[in-house]
């Protein structure tokens, strides 16, 4: 259910092994296009794969779910309000499955999820179909492949996988087992859910040290690249590099679903993803500066060409770009003219 990023790569590996798909998904665009054998989606490889499983039948998408033997969720998890994680479409996908789960059947969760996500679903399939208790199996498996990488990651990338209970956790491995050849690592669903939390908080910490530092080297007139390259020659430090900020539906919002739960606890996590936004309004300061002294000089307000809109190299996905917001900010200083290039 969701045939996004996640879902449809994942739905087009499984259909690969000649396992029957049938993949649900609410825009009416994504299902014909699917239906067609094409994507709507660019990722490496996976057109060919999606082709492949819509021609020779083991891919099917449709708009509403029927009676399978695994039911997997890869919906929208965004966030509302202050950053409040918004579990709204995971709770609708299941209301939507609920009505065609039988006995022996695992239900997955891929989505990123707050913690205890996962025990609250199994709570709402119980209350709706009490007749289920203890006869089916119900987890927790996060993503973690690399946009552009999407197919190689799915199958090599180790996996984490939390049930409720110890049965559901086998009957996932079990079926991971079938199309993934990394290492099905065991666990408890929250731990699971933490997990994939946490991946995305310490690369968001990570990322704003060095955005953080390249701030203090342009003030202190040192090559932040330079200095990053210099203190990384020490055995056991490791700098990322700095850039305008963290995109991405991942990195930019998971951390998030941290805070919102652990309000006085997550100070460095809730500090890192504001150090991440600051940066972008630091680099608009910093072209606006070098614009007003061109105009200054020049006696002719000057043309600000801004290449790359996605949040990296070589992908289409502009969610939480801070290129975009950047561009954006800009056009609404009213510069003469801005150049834009999407990759
Ligand atoms: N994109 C990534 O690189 C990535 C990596 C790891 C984890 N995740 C997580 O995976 C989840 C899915 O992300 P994505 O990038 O694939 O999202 P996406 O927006 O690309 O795809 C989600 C799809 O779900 C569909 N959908 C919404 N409600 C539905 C419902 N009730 N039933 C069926 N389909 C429904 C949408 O129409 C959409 O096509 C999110 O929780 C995200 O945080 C994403």
């Amino acid at each position: 259910m969701g045939l996004g990023y996640i879902g449809l790569p994942t739905a087009a590996l499984i259909a690969s092994k000649k396992i029957r798909v049938h993949g649900v998904d609410v825009n009416a665009h994504v299902v014909n296009t699917i239906n067609k054998g094409k994507i709507h989606i660019v990722e490496p490889d996976l057109d060919g794969l999606v082709h492949y499983g819509v021609q020779q039948g083991y891919l099917v998408a449709a708009a509403q779910p029927k009676k399978a033997d695994v039911f997997l969720v890869a919906v929208p998890t965004p966030f509302k309000g202050d950053h409040e994680p918004d579990t709204a479409f995971v709770e609708k996908a299941t209301m939507m499955a609920i009505p065609f789960l039988r006995e022996g059947n695992l239900f997955i969760l891929e989505s990123t999820s707050p913690v205890g996500t996962t025990e609250k679903l199994a709570k709402l399939i119980f209350k709706e179909r009490p007749d289920l208790k203890g006869k089916i199996s119900i987890a927790y498996c996060p993503e973690r492949v690399l946009p552009g990488s999407v197919i190689h990651e799915l199958q090599q990338n180790d996996r984490v996988i939390g049930g409720i209970d110890s049965k559901s956790t086998d009957a996932a491995i079990s079926f991971y087992s079938k199309f993934v050849k990394g290492e099905l690592h065991k666990t408890n669903a929250r731990t699971a859910e933490m997990c994939k939390l946490t991946e995305n908080a310490y690369r968001d910490v990570n990322i704003a040290f060095a955005n953080e530092l390249s701030i203090i080297c342009d003030k202190a007139g040192i090559q932040v690249n330079e200095l990053i390259e210099l203190a990384s020659k020490h055995p056991r430090v490791k700098i990322l590099k700095p850039g305008p900020g963290v995109g991405g539906h991942c990195i930019a919002v998971d951390p998030w679903f941290i805070v919102a739960d652990f309000k006085s606890e997550a100070r460095m996590i809730k500090q890192a993803r504001l150090t991440n936004i600051y940066k972008r309004e630091w680099v608009i300061g910093k072209i606006k500066m070098a614009a007003d002294d061109f105009k200054k000089k020049n006696k002719r307000a000057a043309v600000i060409a801004c290449m790359g809109l996605a949040y990296k190299p070589d992908i289409d996905d502009l969610r939480e770009s801070p290129a975009l917001e950047i561009v954006l900010d800009l056009k609404k200083l009213k510069y003469r003219e801005i150049f834009l290039s999407a990759m």
